[in-house]
């Protein structure tokens, strides 16, 4: 186990499990439910950074802990907080660098998914839900609106009528709910909700990783662009797979009855 954190900072504000082909990546400020402050974002997205440059690691797992995955923006901080402190902050910056990452994210979700933190799970490939999970944008009973890519992805996720219901009301769905509406893959119980993650983080990491990265990549800028752009970056991903020695053995192991080697090439 590595610690993530600013040097200054004690206990640790992200924890780091490095369990080659696949790492976990905690969430560490259980006192209050995870709430993501600037400097806990900041370590977090470093720590996402640093995996996805490291070539043991094909997949990493987003969690947090019992009661909490992360209960949102740290309003303490955001309290007084004016435009321009928000715009210094530059979190924004922090996000993106997350959407960036290409290796798989999965979010292992127990407890509270609030804010920033439904937006965290969101920025997700995967979303695994412990039956104790609740996932809400609650920002509308703070007098804010959802600030993390909440408006975007939730209504692209579940459809703009249902997301409008969660990010006007600001209540929260359950796991069941959840799953329902299609924003989560599986739901199970809560001392489950890491494994199965891990056992999904594995079973990605055992595909042909350029292959993964670009099947990724087609269906994240699909989701933000028109179907016509959406089906020539696959058409361009799909092609430049041939180009692999993956996609030679892959091919060969199959005619041959064989189980195929990959070797991310
Ligand atoms: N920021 C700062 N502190 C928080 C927090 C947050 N987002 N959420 C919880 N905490 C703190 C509480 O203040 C409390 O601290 P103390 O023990 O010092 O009082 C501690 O965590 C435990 O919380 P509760 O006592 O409230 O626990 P609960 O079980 O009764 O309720 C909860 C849990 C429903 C999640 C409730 O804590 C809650 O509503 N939290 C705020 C959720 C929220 O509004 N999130 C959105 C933030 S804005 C945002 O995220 C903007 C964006 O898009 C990026």
């Amino acid at each position: 186990m590595i610690s993530s954190s600013p040097e200054t900072s004690t206990p640790p504000l992200v924890l780091v499990d490095r369990q080659p082909p696949v790492a976990v990546v905690r969430l560490n400020r259980p006192e209050v439910l995870n709430a993501l402050s600037p400097e806990m974002l900041a370590t977090l997205s470093q720590a996402l950074a640093r995996l996805d440059e490291d070539d043991a690691i094909r997949a990493m797992v987003i969690t947090g802990g019992e009661r909490a995955f992360c209960a949102g923006a740290d309003i303490q901080v955001m309290a007084s907080a004016s435009p321009m402190d928000i715009l210094r902050r530059n979190t924004l910056e922090a996000w993106l660098r997350i959407r960036r990452l290409n290796k798989p994210l999965i979010a292992a979700v127990n407890g509270y998914a609030y804010g920033g933190g439904c937006e965290l799970a969101l920025i997700c490939d995967l979303i695994v839900a412990a039956e104790n999970a609740r996932f809400a944008q609650p920002e509308i009973k703070l007098g804010i609106m959802p600030g993390a890519g909440g408006t975007q992805r939730l209504s692209k996720a579940i459809g703009p009528y249902r997301a409008m219901e969660m990010i006007l009301t600001g209540e929260p769905l359950s796991a069941q709910e959840a799953f329902a509406n299609g924003l989560v893959n599986r739901v199970v119980p809560p001392e489950r909700c890491l494994d199965e993650a891990l056992e999904l983080a594995r079973a990605i990491s055992a595909r042909p990783p350029v292959a993964v990265r670009l099947a990724r990549e087609a269906v994240r800028l699909g989701v933000e662009t028109t179907l016509r752009e959406g089906l020539e970056i696959e058409r361009r991903n799909y092609l430049l797979l041939y180009d692999t020695l993956d996609q030679k053995e892959g091919m060969a192991a199959f005619l041959e009855r064989r189980p195929p080697q990959f070797k991310g090439e």
